[in-house]
């Protein structure tokens, strides 16, 4: 990396210049051929594709080649269980969902309570576990197929991902280590050796599968780090390279960054009562004007407005519904609070019908746990 950018797993700034992270990090944007080809297989388009919220990939030409040409693919996302999940952290499970249902793959969702009790000096490991399991709730709420969902919970079902992890780590060094993470002689050695952990799961599969597996990773650019380790290292113990589709992150609904436990006034929780949900959206920081009357004159900036991007990355599917909307807002004859308020209430009646689906989650969670469905991998001479 020639230039420091405040970007890497444990520095996730907002990031809004999307082009320089794609030059730092050395991705590629995804392009119109890409786009379609994915429609295609799909069979139908997504709005996260359409407006390019998944922006930029590695490999993912190669992943699409190789499942249309019928070999064996499955999906790989995480989250580090730190607290509770906000919209911001549901936007790429939306995508990762219609890839599971339009594609028919199985999904591995790394849940990371040790990274996350490493990290967070704040965290006992069973605060870190239960978020495990309370995040993994907000999956069932999204409807994922309980059948084709594999929740590894890291600290429970580190005998799926030891076997994979030593032949990971003896790959490794600590000069890379320091070189990859920015870790120095003060980081615990725990820190260390996580990336291990979430670097074998992208090769899981092949060995759950026992056949050569292509994998696929929706995650935010944040965790390049870990994939360009996991692409350098594939091919030497015998696994497919890993591909990425990268997301842009759901602003927060306050002046700048992005949704963030760290300001939870300008975050929507999953768990929050819808009508605070709704208040937190009316009091959203928007691209308007300060009154109405320089509004209607010069109209507002939904290109640096939270409220815009919600319905745009999330809440409105109908394109022209929202280029009405758009130029409504530019031209002054949309109101910031009419525009809110018609927000408020799909966010509202959007936790509503969430948090039915995630309380009767709880009865289903065992379902998706790997250790339900599959036995630990037994290494065969490779
Ligand atoms: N490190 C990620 C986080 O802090 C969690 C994670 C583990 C993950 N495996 C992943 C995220 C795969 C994306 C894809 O949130």
């Amino acid at each position: 990396m020639e230039e420091s950018v405040q970007v890497g797993p444990w520095a996730a700034e907002a990031f809004v210049d999307y082009e320089k992270l794609l030059k730092v990090f050395g991705a590629k944007p995804l392009t119109d051929s890409e786009v379609h080809k994915l429609e295609r297989l799909a069979g139908e388009s997504h709005l996260m594709l359409r407006r390019r919220v998944f922006y930029s990939h590695r490999d993912l030409d190669m992943f699409l080649n190789m499942y249309e040409a019928g070999y064996r693919c499955a999906l790989y996302t995480g989250r580090g269980p730190s607290g509770s999940t906000h919209l911001g952290h549901i936007l790429p499970w939306v995508f990762t969902k219609w890839l599971q249902d339009r594609l028919g793959l199985e999904l591995f969702f790394q849940m990371t309570d040790d990274e996350k009790f490493l990290h967070e000096e704040r965290l006992d490991l069973p605060e870190s576990n239960s978020f495990a399991y309370e995040n993994s709730l907000d999956l069932i709420a999204l409807e994922f197929e309980p059948r084709k969902t594999h929740i590894i919970i890291d600290t429970e079902d580190i005998g799926y991902l030891y076997p994979v992890a030593v032949k990971v780590a003896k790959k490794i060094t600590y000069s890379t280590q320091k070189a990859t993470f920015g870790f120095t002689d003060s980081t615990n050695v725990g820190l260390v050796f996580y990336p291990v952990l979430q670097i074998a799961v992208s090769y899981l599969p092949t060995e759950l599968y026992g056949e050569e597996t292509y994998v696929l990773i929706p995650a935010g650019i944040d965790q390049d780090p870990y994939w360009r380790i996991a692409r350098d290292i594939a091919q030497s113990l015998g696994y497919p390279k890993p591909s990425q589709i990268h997301n842009k992150l759901l602003p927060g609904l306050g002046p700048e960054g992005k949704m963030s436990s760290s300001k939870p006034e300008t975050a929507v929780y999953t768990t929050d009562p819808p009508e605070i949900g709704a208040q937190k959206v009316m009091r959203a920081f928007t691209g308007g004007q300060p009154t109405v009357e320089l509004q209607r004159k010069l109209g507002g900036n939904p290109d640096r407005c939270s409220v815009f991007k919600m319905y745009e990355m999330l809440f409105e599917e109908d394109d022209s519904k929202l280029s009405e909307r758009y130029w409504n807002c530019r031209t002054g004859s949309l109101l910031c609070g009419d525009c809110k308020a018609e927000l408020a209430s799909r966010v509202q009646k959007f936790l509503r019908e969430f948090q039915e689906r995630r309380d009767r989650g709880r009865d289903k969670l065992h379902q998706y746990l790997i250790r339900s469905k599959f036995s630990e991998p037994k290494l065969k001479h490779r």
